[in-house]
């Protein structure tokens, strides 16, 4: 009993500090929004400045279930006022459960398949509705989504049943090939499309953002090592979809733009992680922060169709 009291206590503090925080920043506080949100935050945040203070945005990050995604989920909840909907092929993530509990009604979690257009369909209905609902008045018909990030991808752990990163030309296996095209570029392509109409806006609101999850070794320029076949043309491939998509996105005030997150300590990149330098081992919490840097602070109109790395720099196609 003693302690379902103090669970409820404490529930009601955060849904407390959670309010004033955003109530705050509705009506327009323009002080240290940091200094505010610190009793909110979890130390590994308590550093990092808020990223938008408006509780009008939303946010979608496909998918968030574990690695990078979750971390821009966590951050985006932490470090803004909007609402956050977590793609997520299994509804029950015990990490996505937890910050449902913490944030409630900021936060949507909807389930996909990225490998089937029928759930990705149904994925884009259900975010159509959520924004539907929380409509603001500027925008005329449909609701809006603010910053769609494409983040997953297979890469592979050389094993029969995930055979890639491929070492030759030879190791290609096609099934292998064709499940990496439709979860790294095929499945971001129309989730684009779905949400296409929630992120075209007029000239002169805040501009929609596509941020797609690609990596340096999708550049063509840069390519000096070969290997790594299946993930190196899916990525490439991405990143043209940017380039190009970005061209017509630019005409309805949004931008999309590719980003590299540097070797970043997950499931992904776990089994490659022997010869990489500790110093070059990002945590998910920096390369994620650094990237939310690029994205709220660093790109503006022009910089659509750009590919950039965590900390800014632009990298060469
Ligand atoms: N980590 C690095 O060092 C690194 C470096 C360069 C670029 N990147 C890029 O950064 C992005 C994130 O990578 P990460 O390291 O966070 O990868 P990760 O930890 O392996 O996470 C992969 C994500 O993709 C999801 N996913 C895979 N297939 C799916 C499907 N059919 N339907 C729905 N979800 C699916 C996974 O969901 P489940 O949990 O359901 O499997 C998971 O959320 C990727 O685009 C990657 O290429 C990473």
């Amino acid at each position: 009993m003693i302690r379902v009291l103090i669970l409820v206590a404490y529930s009601f503090g955060m849904m407390i500090t959670g309010f004033k925080i955003c109530l705050r920043a509705t009506n327009g506080y323009t002080g240290n929004m940091t200094t505010i949100m610190m009793s909110s935050i979890p130390s590994a945040y308590s550093d990092l400045p808020v990223l938008n203070d408006s509780p009008d945005y939303n946010y979608v990050v496909s998918t968030a279930s574990r690695g990078i995604g979750l971390e821009f989920a966590k951050q985006l909840l932490f470090r803004t006022c909007g609402h956050v909907i977590c793609f997520s092929r299994c509804a029950e993530v015990p990490a996505l459960k937890e910050l449902e509990n913490k944030f409630g009604s900021r936060m949507s979690i909807v389930p996909i398949d990225l490998e089937s257009q029928g759930s990705i369909d149904n994925a884009i209905s259900q975010v159509g509705a959520i924004c539907d609902q929380r409509k603001v008045e500027w925008i005329k018909g449909s609701g809006k989504v603010d910053v769609l990030f494409n983040v997953a991808a297979l890469l592979g752990d050389q094993s029969e049943s995930a055979p890639g990163p491929e070492r030759s030309v030879l190791d290609v296996e096609r099934w292998w090939l064709e499940k990496s095209m439709q979860v790294n570029l095929i499945s971001h392509i129309m989730v684009t499309k779905g949400l296409s109409p929630y992120l075209k806006r007029p000239r002169d609101v805040q501009m929609g953002k596509v941020v797609n999850l690609s990596a340096r070794v999708g550049s063509i320029g840069d390519n000096g090592l070969g290997g790594w076949l299946s993930y190196r043309c899916t990525k490439s491939a991405l990143n043209q979809f940017t380039k190009t998509v970005s061209l017509e996105l630019k005409r309805a005030n949004c931008i999309a733009i590719s980003i590299h997150p540097g070797t970043t300590d997950t499931d992904l990149s776990k089994p490659f992680q022997k010869n990489v330098k500790p110093a070059k081992l990002f945590s998910t919490e920096f390369s994620v922060s650094q990237m939310l840097d690029v994205v709220f602070n660093q790109i503006e109109k022009d910089d659509g169709g750009k590919f950039y790395a965590y900390d800014g720099s632009e990298i060469e196609y």
